[in-house]
């Protein structure tokens, strides 16, 4: 079929590259070893440090968010170290992979992939360990494939009341600069981010923020690393320069993201996730569907999954939505497949693409002839305006607002 327009590429990651990203990358190579990169290097090694929100370093990798769960591991653990990980859903089961290629004796929680990780269960686990068996506790932060987000400040706190020294290394590869994060606040030794999500950035870097702890650690690590070592990467990165090439034109992009980010401000870009998983849940709830995470403290804001009514195939459901709306959704992924599909609903976005995403979704549904109500839109738009009015009551005070008690109607 032929398309006009923007594709929607509402899947949750890689996300839509703003313009302004794409146009700072479109330049010449330039020499890694010069002084216009040394200068480049500085800059988005010291601006990345305010969205992980810490003062220590950020290294950053030329590869996809999986090197940086790796480089987290072989920098920080020795081959037969415990870790404590917990089963969020494809992710975690991913990065268990990983760890125990690498020889870790990996105690990982089971868990029926509808939830984040229970701080209880990790403090229970943590005092039985009397002997300090545990090197690090590993979570993902937001598990993409669920839409579930763990509380990492309630995980930090159940390991202080274990008093139990492990270390905390969190993924952040799908919360970066789209959910509330804190690295030196909630007390994590490792972050590992990712370009292609929050960043608004293609895919092809990823991050390892570092504690003081982590670094401690990786004096005595004993895995086997080259190219993701850190001491052989922070040495040059202090004059802003890389062991090896970097990935230049992306650092011009990072450059350009960072930017962004800082002129719409860190919190304001949280508080836009929020509103668009909330009305996207609107929008769920109205069609008479189901949010495939459980627990709404643990609602994720970059993404959303929803579980097909039985007898229905997610995959589908996609398939006729790119066909026909020429959008990307989500594919469940491998226990979900054909179960639930996901609308991501973060990065370069706004309350239009978001309304026009849903748009797809509903007449999706229609033309797949998937039992729903009408009306997850209107239930949408509802929430997108009364935020905007609040907005504009805050900015300017009651008299200048629309009248509070006027949803939109169905037809
Ligand atoms: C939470 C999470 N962790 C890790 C990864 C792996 O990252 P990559 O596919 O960039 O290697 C992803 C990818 O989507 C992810 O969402």
């Amino acid at each position: 079929m032929h398309h006009t327009g923007r594709h929607f590429l509402q899947i949750p990651g890689p996300t839509n590259v703003p313009d302004r990203i794409l146009r700072a990358m479109d330049r010449p190579v330039i020499d890694h070893r010069g002084p216009e990169f040394a200068q480049l290097g500085c800059e988005v090694l010291e601006g990345l440090k305010s969205v992980f929100r810490t003062k220590g370093p950020v290294i950053i990798y030329p590869s996809s968010g999986s090197g940086a769960w790796e480089a987290a591991i072989v920098n920080t653990l020795s081959p037969g170290d415990g870790v404590l990980m917990f089963e969020t859903g494809h992710f975690s089961n991913l990065w268990r992979d990983i760890a125990m290629r690498h020889g870790l004796m990996v105690d990982y929680i089971p868990g029926d992939w509808r939830r984040g990780v229970q701080a209880s269960d990790a403090e229970r686990r943590l005092s039985e360990d009397r002997q300090h068996a545990i090197k690090a506790v590993m979570v993902v932060h937001n598990e993409t494939s669920t839409g579930a987000t763990t509380r990492v400040a309630e995980i930090r706190q159940a390991m202080d009341r274990a008093r139990h020294p492990a270390l905390l290394v969190v993924d952040t590869i799908s919360s970066l600069a789209s959910i509330d994060y804190r690295h030196d606040e909630w007390g994590v030794d490792v972050t590992v981010g990712g370009s292609q999500k929050g960043l608004m950035l293609p895919p092809g870097l990823s991050f390892n923020a570092v504690s003081e702890k982590a670094l401690t650690a990786n004096k005595t690590a004993k895995m086997p690393r080259y190219y993701w070592d850190w001491q052989e990467i922070l040495k040059p990165n202090r004059s802003g320069f890389f062991p090896y090439t970097p990935a230049t034109n992306l650092l011009w992009g990072l450059r350009e993201a960072l930017a962004m980010l800082h002129e719409e401000g860190l919190e304001n870009v949280f508080h836009r996730h929020d509103r668009h998983a909330a009305a996207t849940r609107a929008a769920v709830e109205g069609w008479g569907l189901e949010v495939w995470c459980q627990e709404p403290r643990e609602y994720s804001s970059s993404l959303t999954a929803v579980l097909m009514p039985q007898g229905h195939d997610a995959d589908r459901l996609r398939e006729i939505i790119l066909e026909h709306f020429d959008m990307s959704l989500g594919t469940g992924l491998s226990k979900l497949a054909g179960k639930v599909f996901r609308i991501g609903h973060l990065g370069h976005f706004n309350d239009l693409m978001l309304a026009g995403t849903l748009s797809g979704v509903e007449m999706g549904l229609r033309l797949a002839e998937v039992p729903h109500k009408p009306g997850g839109i209107i239930a949408a738009l509802n929430v997108l305006a009364q935020s905007q009015q609040e907005k504009m009551t805050r900015q300017k005070g009651p008299a200048a607002s629309l009248p509070q008690d006027e949803p939109y109607q169905t037809l």
